[in-house]
């Protein structure tokens, strides 16, 4: 389908006269679209996006400022000042906590209390409901507010004071500030000396009570000290006295007891040991001495036997050889066997009298044996007593020990509490003290402005996107051809009062020959003139009623005339005439009486006194108008002014409502459909475009009336072009 652009399109498809609107794709608006829709709404984006700033301006003039004071503290721990030199790197876990809860102690309903009760904030209409002047809501339900019930214990509830409490605790704030033990306190009042004084207030009063805690625990520390110190001591000296009567009671000394019976135990075992080898030796000697151990060791032990045993052998020998050389009876050898038996007496005697005297040590030695024997099982008897009774003396000689112990360390904690409390100092300290803030923490005036600003902007955006959205009516040829796939022959501005002067609509055209009016006009003829069938009777047709149908037909019909060519106008609105008035002629008789039959052609056709075409006004509007125009006369009419003029204009009523619109457009050879510029809704084009094709009415196009060119011109709409200001020294006004 070729394109129509207005004031450009010779050809008149009739094609077009039956095809119904093409497929459309969802619409996707591209960059250019969506500003061609801000251009449209530029007035409404406009105001949207500088009344909206303009209202935040406003609002924040009325918001009343409130200021925010800051004063810093330090948090320092006995502890961390100890360790604070030992690495400076080092990662304390228990900091970060440790400050949160130090922050949540700063901001406390308890400073807040103290803070209330350090005064100022009675009078203070900010913090103290009782001040304020009553609210509307107050004083139109105030009646209805019921006084609180007295309590049945406790004190009395004081609901002002509640509020005022509660008012400076949400005002009152405390933060670490980060990697660092410091405190910032804020306070937020409208009066940025009261923020300040509250600020100062609130940090004094949580130093001293930091102090005042910490007192109170070193001393409750102490007492309790004290109180474990009196029970070690009371502890102590009880086992001492169980001790010493465990002692008592069995017999047992004090100090190296245990160890001198051991030792006893010891010396005896090892005087046993040397009796016992004495006995051995006795006893070994007084066998040696009898002989059982042999000569050898009895000569060792006896020496004088061993002589006396030589003498006794050498006599009783001397005693033998002198008998058997002698005889037996010889007294030579009787001597000498008396002297051997006396020496063998002797001999005999001798060792009985050293086995006496070894006999005698051997039984020493024994009862010695014996004797320690008896001493060491006594001695060791006494050494398990008193090995036993020890054990439970050990248990509690520990008791008592562990006891002293603890008390010596008890006694050394009193000793160094009493140290510490004396140089005692609170954990926080105040670094940096409050000022009065000369700048208003709230409202931030320089962001909240922006913000509007661009709330303006997104919000002009919006309004203009929901305007759009609303908006269903027709603006551009390119709108017609999307909702009919006609094309718009042209589009006729809306004449300006100031443009009119004291003319009149119709006789502009004829009037200002010059103007966009005017050339548009042309352009439509040109479209309608040189297209594929050139149509002779065109029925001027619109949906709705104030299109611009009447003056569209006049002013057609005008131009044409002027033109050269000749021209009939035929009303066939017979229910809102209006050409008697324009042409200022007889209202009858018109058409309507033709088709009755009771005039005649010359009868109703008439001369326009400006341009000499001919027009036929509507006649009698009585009866069934709509069977009128299905007669044959009106079929007969339109045949003989076809033989009589080059170009027959139909002014029609408006299609929505009256039939007779589709019968005459349907009798005409084109049908031309005024939409009016932003005004007819798409919807309703539509409906009319089927109505009319429905008839088998044979639409040739559109033409947009009543534009206003420079909103059109803003809009960005394709054809808006033809009124843009780079044409204006081709018109002229
Ligand atoms: N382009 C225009 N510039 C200025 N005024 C216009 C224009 N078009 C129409 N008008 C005015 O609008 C009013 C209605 O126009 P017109 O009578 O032509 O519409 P209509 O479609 O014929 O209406 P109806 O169906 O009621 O007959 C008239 O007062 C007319 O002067
Ligand atoms: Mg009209």
């Amino acid at each position: 389908m070729p394109e129509y652009p207005p004031g450009a399109a010779l050809t008149t498809p009739a094609a077009t006269s039956v095809a119904g609107p093409p497929h459309r794709a969802p619409e996707v608006l591209s960059a250019a679209a969506m500003l061609a829709i801000l251009r449209r709404h530029l007035f409404a984006w406009l105001t949207v996006t500088l009344l909206t700033p303009l209202g935040g301006i406003v609002a924040l003039h009325r918001i009343t400022p409130v200021y925010t004071a800051s004063g810093m503290l330090i948090y320092e721990p006995a502890e961390y000042k100890a360790q604070a030199m030992q690495s400076v790197l080092r990662q304390d876990p228990a900091t970060e906590a440790t400050l949160a809860s130090q922050a949540e102690l700063l901001q406390s309903l308890h400073i807040a209390q103290k803070l209330v009760e350090r005064g100022g904030f009675d009078t203070d209409p900010e913090f103290n409901p009782a001040r304020r002047p009553p609210s509307f809501a107050t004083r139109l339900f105030g009646w209805m507010a019921r006084d609180p019930q007295p309590p049945v214990s406790g004190p009395a509830p004081d609901p002002n004071r509640d509020a005022m409490l509660l008012a400076v605790h949400g005002a009152l704030h405390a933060k670490p500030v980060r990697f660092s033990r410091v405190l910032e306190v804020t306070f937020t009042a409208q009066d940025p000396l009261v923020a300040a004084a509250a600020v100062n207030n609130a940090m004094d009063v949580y130093i001293k009570d930091q102090y005042r805690a910490k007192a109170r625990a070193v001393h409750r520390a102490t007492e309790q000290l004290r109180s474990r110190a009196e029970e070690l001591r009371r502890e102590t000296r009880k086992n001492e006295d169980a001790i010493a009567a465990y002692r008592a009671r069995l017999g047992l000394f004090q100090g190296m007891h245990a160890g001198i019976e051991a030792e006893q135990v010891t010396h005896l075992t090892e005087d046993l040991v040397r009796a016992r080898t004495e006995l051995a030796n006795a006893e070994a000697r007084l066998d040696a001495a009898r002989g059982k151990a042999g000569a050898g060791a009895q000569a060792a032990v006896a020496p004088s036997v061993v002589q006396l045993r030589g003498q006794q052998e050498q006599l009783a020998a001397q005693a033998m050889a002198r008998q058997s050389r002698l005889g037996p009876n010889h007294p030579e050898a009787e001597g000498l066997r008396r002297q051997a038996e006396g020496a063998r007496k002797i001999l005999a005697a001798e060792i009985a009298r050293v086995v006496a005297s070894i006999e005698a040590e051997r039984r020493a030695a024994k009862d010695r044996v014996t004797m320690l024997e008896s001493n060491l099982r006594t001695a060791q008897a006494e050494a398990d007593r008193i090995a036993k009774a020890q054990i439970p003396l050990n248990a509690m000689q520990r008791d008592a020990d562990a006891a002293r112990a603890e008390l010596q360390a008890v006694l050394l904690q009193i000793q160094d509490t009493a140290q510490k409390a004396a140089v005692e100092t609170a954990e926080a300290h105040e670094i940096s003290q409050a000022l009065p803030p000369r700048q208003p923490s709230w409202p931030p005036t320089g962001p909240l402005t922006m913000a509007a600003c661009a709330a303006g902007v997104f919000l002009g955006l919006i309004a203009v996107y929901g305007l759009h959205l609303l908006d269903t009516s027709v603006s551009s040829g390119s709108d017609i051809r999307d909702a009919t796939n006609l094309p718009c022959f042209a589009l006729l501005p809306e004449i300006g009062k100031r443009a009119l002067g004291h003319l009149r609509a119709e006789d502009y055209v004829v009037r200002r020959p010059l103007t966009a009016y005017a050339e548009q006009i042309r352009s439509l003829r040109a479209s309608l003139r040189f297209g594929a069938h050139r149509p002779r009777v065109i029925a001027i047709a619109a949906a709705r009623p104030g299109e611009g149908k009447t003056l569209l037909t006049l002013s057609l019909g005008r131009s044409a005339k002027l033109a050269g060519e000749s021209v009939l106008l035929i009303e066939c609105d017979l229910r809102q005439p209006k050409f008697a008035r324009i042409f200022g002629s007889e209202s009858e008789p018109g058409l309507s009486d033709f088709l009755r039959g009771t005039a005649t052609i010359g009868d109703i056709s008439r001369p326009d006194p400006w341009t000499a075409l001919s027009f036929i006004p509507a006649g009698r509007s009585t009866g069934d108008l709509l069977s009128l125009f299905m007669s044959d006369a009106m079929i007969k009419l339109l045949d003989t002014a076809r033989e009589q003029f080059d170009l027959i204009l139909l002014d029609t009523p408006p299609i929505q409502a009256m039939s007779e619109a589709r019968v005459i457009a349907a009798l005409a050879d084109a049908a031309l459909l005024c939409v009016r510029w932003r005004n007819t809704p798409r919807a309703v084009l539509r409906h009319a475009f089927d109505l009319l094709r429905d008839t088998h009415a044979n639409i040739v196009g559109t033409v947009l009336t009543r534009v206003d060119p420079k909103a059109h011109v803003r809009s960005g709409a394709a054809d808006s072009e033809v009124y843009h200001r780079r044409y204006r020294p081709y018109y002229r006004s």
